[in-house]
């Protein structure tokens, strides 16, 4: 449906500036709608019709941004805190005006793979319950994993709340003092992967999500980087 904004939201949304700097820069005649220069800030628009243009360049409109990061240690998955650094920290001025948000947690330990956006609808899509959008995690543990774990696991265990998880797959990368493992879960109740290991007696010394449904953290990111999805990743974060 077609949706009428004011030019200079739609332009600072963007990026571009200020709500402030965009009254300057209409006055100053850098601001076409449709080939005709608009003086007015509060112009209308139709984005979806309208072809707008800042200093001669068309202007591509979108509503919704979709980021990929590989989350460093030592960061919270929020959009604020008062203490500790957060995930919106290593994130571009230009795309904050997009107000992005983790979709999901991960713990301020936790690495791997994080998608940020500003589409709630979506997030509220993967993090439904009802959906079982699978998520699966790396981690080396602190213990010998056996295939005695991957049959509880598979079962489900008992978390300290009492809560029963779903079948879950565990896959031993390698069984010693320090054991590594792949782990999918299909919901994602709090510390969800710490507390399985501690339902059987073992301890998660590192830990780093690989995907969520089909999509997979891209390992050319280093740690604290992150790129947009593309339309076609966008789509896999919801495919089981
Ligand atoms: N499970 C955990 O224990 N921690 C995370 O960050 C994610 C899943």
């Amino acid at each position: 449906m077609a949706k009428k904004l004011r030019i200079d939201k739609v332009l600072s949304n963007l990026g571009y500036g200020s709500r402030a700097d965009l009254k300057k820069y209409c006055k100053q005649g850098l601001v076409k709608v449709n080939g005709k220069t608009i003086s007015n800030p509060g112009t209308q628009v139709d984005t979806e019709v309208d072809k707008i243009e800042f200093d001669n360049k068309e202007v591509k409109y979108r509503e919704f941004i979709y980021l990929m990061m590989n989350k460093p240690d030592g960061y919270l998955s929020a959009t604020f805190d008062k203490r500790d650094p957060i995930v919106l920290d290593l994130i571009d001025s230009s795309y904050l005006n997009f107000e992005p948000f983790p979709v999901g947690r991960l713990d301020k330990d936790t690495e791997g793979l994080l998608v940020l956006t500003n589409d709630g609808q979506l997030a509220h899509r993967v993090l439904s319950p009802k959906k079982h959008v699978p998520k699966t995690y790396y981690a080396k543990i602190d213990g010998v994993v056996t295939d005695e774990d991957i049959k509880a696991f598979e079962k489900g265990v008992t978390l300290d709340d009492g809560y029963e998880t779903m079948p879950a797959q565990l896959k031993i990368l390698k069984s010693d003092d320090l054991s590594e493992i792949e782990l999918t879960i299909h919901e994602g109740k709090f510390h969800q992967v710490k507390r399985m290991f501690e339902s059987v007696g073992k301890k998660v010394v590192y830990l780093k999500r690989l995907s969520i449904g089909k999509l997979i953290l891209d390992e050319s990111l280093n740690l604290g980087e992150y790129r947009e999805l593309t339309d076609e990743e966008v789509k896999l974060i919801e495919e089981r």
